[in-house]
This record gives C-alpha cells, sequence and structure tokens, in this order.
C-alpha cells in the first residue's frame, strides 16, 4: 500500500515525462505540483535541458524562482503546449474540482492556454460525483459578496467564506478577491453548474473545471495510471 506521497510522486514522474527541451510549460499549484517541480530540476538537471515555466500562483511563482527556473508571466501568454496541475477531485468523465490552493482563476486561465492540460492526483481524488469530498470554491469580488452567497443559495449551493489561517479574516486571493467554497447535494451536470455560477455579478470564477481536462494520471500501486478523455 503507497503512502499519498508517493502516489502524488507516481503521478508527477509520468508528468515529467511530457516536458522536453525548449518547452515553455505552464505550473499549476499545489503539493502534488510542488513534487513534479522538484522532478523537474532532476530532469533538467540530467538532461542539460532548458525550460521556462508560467506559474498560476505565488505559490508556484516563488518556488520556480527558489529552484531557478524562469518564470514567464501569466498576462503575457496567450497559448502553451501544456499546462500541469493538480486537482481536488475528477469524476469519470474527467471532470474537475480545483481551488483548495485558491489558485482556481489563474489555473483556469493556464488551462485555457494550453493545449494540453495534465492532471495530476492521489487516488483519493478519484470520486463518482463531484462535490462528494469537496466544495466548490467560488472566487468573488468583494464587493459582491452578499449579492453572491444570496445568489448561490438560490441555486441549491450552501456557500461558506474561505477564513485566513495565521491572519484575522478571510482568505484574500493573488487576485485580491474572496473565496467561498460551496456545497452542493448533487452535482450532476457540471457543465451547466460552471455556467450557472460564473452568470452571477461579482463572480469572477468558480472551481469547476468540467471539460479543461485531457489527460489524469492517477498514482497508484503499481505507478501512475492514465486516465483520458
Ligand atoms: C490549487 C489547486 C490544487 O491543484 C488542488 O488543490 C490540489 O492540491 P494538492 O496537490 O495539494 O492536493 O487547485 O488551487
Amino acid at each position: 500500500m503507497l503512502t499519498v506521497d508517493e502516489e502524488k510522486r507516481f503521478a508527477a514522474e509520468a508528468a515529467v515525462t511530457h516536458v522536453s527541451d525548449g518547452m515553455c510549460l505552464g505550473v499549476g499549484t499545489g503539493s502534488t505540483v510542488e513534487i513534479f517541480i522538484d522532478l523537474l530540476v532532476e530532469k533538467i538537471a540530467s538532461e542539460n535541458i532548458t525550460i521556462t515555466a508560467v506559474p498560476s500562483s505565488y505559490a508556484t511563482e516563488l518556488r520556480l524562482h527558489d529552484v531557478g527556473i524562469t518564470t514567464v508571466p501569466l498576462g503575457a501568454v496567450t497559448s502553451l503546449a501544456c499546462a500541469v496541475d493538480g486537482a481536488d477531485e475528477v469524476d469519470p468523465n474527467l471532470a474537475l474540482i480545483k481551488g483548495g490552493g485558491a489558485a482556481l482563476l489563474r489555473e483556469k486561465i493556464l488551462a485555457e492556454a494550453a493545449q494540453q492540460l495534465i492532471i495530476i492526483v492521489d487516488s483519493s481524488k478519484l470520486v463518482d460525483i463531484l462535490g462528494t469530498t469537496v466544495p466548490i470554491p467560488v472566487e468573488v469580488l468583494p464587493a459582491a459578496l452578499a449579492l453572491s452567497i444570496d445568489r448561490i443559495q438560490r441555486l441549491g449551493g450552501s456557500p461558506m467564506l474561505r477564513q485566513a489561517q495565521r491572519k484575522a479574516g478571510p482568505v484574500i486571493t493573488d487576485n485580491g478577491n474572496f473565496i467561498i467554497d460551496v456545497s452542493f447535494p448533487q452535482i450532476t451536470d457540471p457543465k451547466q453548474l460552471d455556467s450557472q455560477l460564473n452568470a452571477i455579478p461579482g463572480v469572477i470564477e468558480n472551481g469547476l473545471f468540467p471539460t479543461q481536462a485531457d489527460i489524469v494520471y492517477v498514482g497508484q500501486d503499481k505507478g501512475a495510471k492514465l486516465l483520458t478523455r
């Protein structure tokens, strides 16, 4: 039986095989992506290759700087060959919930820019129906907090403002917004719910990724299992 970190490492190892010399690569956020970055550093050193990276958060940007990988700002990018990111849940259709690290807005922009979005997860992230283990994070403009909460409740969601750790008050995202974590009883149509949430004025983005993932690598006992559409 593997530990969660061993599973994450298997998934990250599989993703690293997609990286080649000269690539500008999108790099998401989270603990699985951190393992991916460590493996990327090993690959760059052992194969003597050069890559640049587009980070999806300050956390990833700082980490990439620490390990000496040159970053390109997200705001400068319209298209990328590939991006690698984690997820909080993956359903059988490869629809995702993301945003556990509150980086969902930039992660969705990165996913849109990437011709191939590679998701790396441990096996605990696989679910039959989205929303089983985590709520959907929704990034909202602070000035629209009350209205967003009201409209989300009208859609049948139970919203909770995400509170910061080691700072009084709510989490403030890298974009200066709040995060509302929303539980829904059943998410049977992620695509429709994604549209409904984003149609609320003041909602900047939500953590449903219904169709963005092209490949999911799931770490498991014998290595990484490949899931494709
Ligand atoms: C951050 C994310 C992460 O990719 C997601 O939370 C998974 O993180 P981890 O690899 O630590 O489980 O969406 O906003």
